[in-house]
């Protein structure tokens, strides 16, 4: 599809990722390169704190995609099988893809797919206990001896498992900026994104800066305090299970 068909107007930028989400997206990626090295070089201690912020991070996640910014809401981005098929059939097809506000009906589910893996490794590391028995995550003690060994089986197999999604997860990003032209990154760490093309039936911008109707007002991100206090319970709620464990 050509812009023209899409009265598309080159240029404009367009609101994408609230600060929230970004700042989750790269302090869990962060989080994850610390859980894998201290895994690797027996830093149990360390690991189990980094593990505790991957939980408060996922649980905010969680929050976040039901009382979010509008991009963030599952509610938004989970669609059912024609939209994806839809998607697919978009990916397979020549030239660029409709613009999307947000997550892409494929990519809406992907997310989906990292956030249960993820949770699946800390839930299985809090109850694991480590080969010679000597350090255990906080809810070990709640089980028998051979469901925290088998815990700890799960954990390594599903980080094997976590690997092989987040690899997926890459490939997608540099398929859409090799392949269909379309840098998903940039909007990961600044927000917005810079348009080729308006989705369809949309207007062009009508101020001078190149913005959409409605501005930086209209562009669904609630206010950041409400992220606060979301963080806040989040990493209240893991501090209760670390202490009340
Ligand atoms: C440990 C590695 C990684 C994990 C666990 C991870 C996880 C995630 C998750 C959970 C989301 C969904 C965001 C949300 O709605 O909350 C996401 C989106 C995204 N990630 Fe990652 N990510 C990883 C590495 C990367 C890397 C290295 C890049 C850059 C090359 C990247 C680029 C992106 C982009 C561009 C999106 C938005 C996709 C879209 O526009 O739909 N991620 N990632
Ligand atoms: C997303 C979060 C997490 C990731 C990616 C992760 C990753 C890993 C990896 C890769 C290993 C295996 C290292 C090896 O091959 O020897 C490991 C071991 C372990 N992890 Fe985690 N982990 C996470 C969260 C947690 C949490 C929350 C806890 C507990 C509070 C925990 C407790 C343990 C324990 C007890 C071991 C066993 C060490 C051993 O086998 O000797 N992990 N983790």
């Amino acid at each position: 599809m050509m812009p023209a068909d899409q009265g598309g107007l080159p240029g404009a930028r367009i609101p994408i990722w609230d600060l929230p989400i970004r700042l989750f997206h790269w302090l869990l990626v962060a989080d994850l390169a610390g859980l894998w090295w201290t895994a690797t070089h027996d830093d149990l201690a360390l690991h189990f704190k980094l593990g505790y912020g991957a939980l408060a991070l996922l649980l905010f996640r969680l929050f976040w995609g039901v009382v979010g910014s509008d991009q963030a809401r599952f509610a938004r981005f989970l669609k059912g099988p024609a939209a994806v098929l839809r998607h697919v059939r978009h990916m397979a097809a020549p030239g660029p893809l409709p613009v999307e506000r947000g997550h892409n009906a494929l990519g809406g589910w992907a997310v989906v797919v990292l956030l249960l893996v993820l949770l699946a490794q800390v839930g299985t590391g809090l109850f694991a206990v480590d080969d010679d028995g000597m350090e255990e995550g906080p809810l070990a003690h709640r089980v028998s001896g051979s469901v925290a060994k088998l815990a700890r089986r799960l954990h390594h197999m599903n980080f094997s498992l976590i690997q092989g999604v987040v690899a997926i997860h890459v490939v997608a990003v540099l398929f859409y900026l090799v392949v269909k032209r379309e840098n998903l990154v940039l909007p990961m760490v600044t927000g917005w994104k810079r348009l080729t093309l308006l989705p369809d039936g949309e207007q062009g911008p009508k101020d001078a800066r190149g913005e959409t109707p409605g501005g930086r007002e209209g562009h669904g991100w609630v206010p950041l305090w409400r992220a606060g206090l979301l963080a806040a319970i989040a990493a209240g709620l893991v501090a209760g299970l670390v202490v009340f464990a």
